[in-house]
């Protein structure tokens, strides 16, 4: 048992490494330097970004010089897209999937409205692409085909090697959002050869928020979304986030010591919770493949109660997780990703994310399972609508209806 507060919620931060934070330290003192600055104040700084880097490169086993440190993957998927679409001025069609995150969908979304053809992949029920619709999907006319390595809702892993392959058969650019993959994944980017483009962020692998790493092929076309010095090797400019990358570099130099220990810790972690829970609530479902899947993530549906509630209820006893649908304007947004995999609404609902970290301890995992099975129960007890589908169905009838008219359009 634990009295501290319990984070399960790692796929969307994750704590920073003690070891990260201990090597930001200097850089609070007396490593103050401009990094672009040729004195000595400078160049110590630029030293500790270069060992960053160094580290960096170690964990996606590229070049040093195939990665450009900036603001975290938002920046370096926006970034992709923009250098890719630039690369191919002539292709004028992009495919990406119905589960990305919304810094590649959204930005991706907008380029419709510039007049590119957009495919957006489906999913089956277990969360994976097919490989024959990509085949039959893509073209001499396709700029990018970008994909995520693994799924933050639900930790689906994609076939990124083979549908990279069938990329290169049509000669278009490859773009992986690796966020979930790092720390968690072995990335090898001299084996993933038809990958181009893959964004990574320090905070997600326990390093600090705002700073992460787009690599960039040697032989991919590339274009700065940020203009306005020579930072980066001319790739991105601004003075660099020197903390966040000393603790990115930290945190990748950790995972590049012991990812198969990490892996193994969070898969039992996982694994505790995931066999506590069956075993202690009734009418439960994993959403995604259990096989293909991230070692530390648990996609659970919690049948006839709102997630919304639960996770509520869970910060109040001390448990952070997320949840599957959100409050918004007074109607509940499903998740995109449970809703491309068609989970009934009733499941999406009551859907909660739980992601584990290596740090996680057993008797917080024992701990979550006991407090959560007891508020799944009050919960069900306290509906006045008793085990029913429809209420729930009903509350986000609309938005279901907004999901299925823009498929029909695209
Ligand atoms: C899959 C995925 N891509 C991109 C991002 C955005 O990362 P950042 O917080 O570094 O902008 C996230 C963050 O949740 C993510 O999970």
């Amino acid at each position: 048992m634990t009295d501290r507060p319990i984070f399960l919620d790692n796929n969307s931060t994750t704590f920073p490494a003690p070891e990260g934070v201990e090597a930001v330290l200097p850089l609070f003192g007396e490593i103050y330097g401009n990094p672009s600055s040729t004195h000595s104040f400078g160049q110590k700084v630029r030293h500790e970004i270069e060992l960053a880097r160094e580290n960096v490169a170690k964990l996606l086993n590229c070049k040093t010089s195939e990665v450009v440190f900036n603001s975290g993957a938002t920046e370096g998927n926006n970034t992709a897209v923009y250098a890719a679409l630039d690369g191919m001025p002539e292709r004028k069609h992009i495919i990406t999937t119905r589960v990305e995150h919304a810094s590649v969908l959204e930005v991706i979304r907008y380029l419709a409205e510039a007049g590119y053809r957009i495919t957006e992949l489906s999913v089956d029920r277990l969360g994976h692409i097919d490989l024959d619709e990509l085949k039959n999907e893509i073209s001499g006319d396709t700029a990018l085909v970008s994909l995520m390595w693994a799924n933050n809702e639900t930790g689906v892993i994609s076939p990124i090697n083979a549908a990279g392959d069938i990329a290169k058969q049509f000669g278009a650019l490859v773009h992986v959002d690796a966020v979930q993959a790092a720390g968690k994944l072995k990335i090898d980017l001299k084996e993933e050869l038809a990958i181009d483009y893959l964004t990574i962020s320090g905070h997600k692998f326990h390093g600090l928020k705002g700073a992460g790493a787009l690599f960039v092929r040697e032989s991919a076309p590339f274009l700065p979304l940020i203009r306005g010095g020579h930072h980066e090797d001319g790739r991105r400019a601004g003075t660099e986030n020197a903390m966040g990358i000393v603790a990115m570099g930290a945190a990748a130099a950790l995972v590049n010591r012991n990812l198969d220990k990490h892996i193994e810790h969070m898969k039992k972690m996982r694994d505790r919770l995931q066999g506590g829970l069956l075993a202690k609530c009734e009418d439960v479902i994993i959403n995604g493949d259990q096989m293909d899947r991230l070692p530390n993530t648990l996609n659970a549906g919690f049948k006839y109660i709102d997630g919304e509630a639960l996770l509520m209820m869970l910060d109040a006893a001390d448990i952070a997780v997320s949840a599957g649908s959100a409050c918004k304007s007074g109607s509940m947004e499903p998740s995109h990703v449970l809703l491309a995999m068609n989970v009934p609404l009733s499941a999406i609902h009551g859907s909660v994310r739980f992601c584990v970290s290596r740090y996680t301890e057993e008797g917080e995992v024992d701990a979550a399972i006991d407090k959560i099975a007891g508020i799944v129960k009050r919960l069900r007890e306290m509906s006045p609508f008793g085990h029913t589908e429809t209420r729930q169905d009903a509350l986000s009838a609309e938005a279901l209806e907004k999901h299925k008219a823009y498929f029909a359009k695209v």
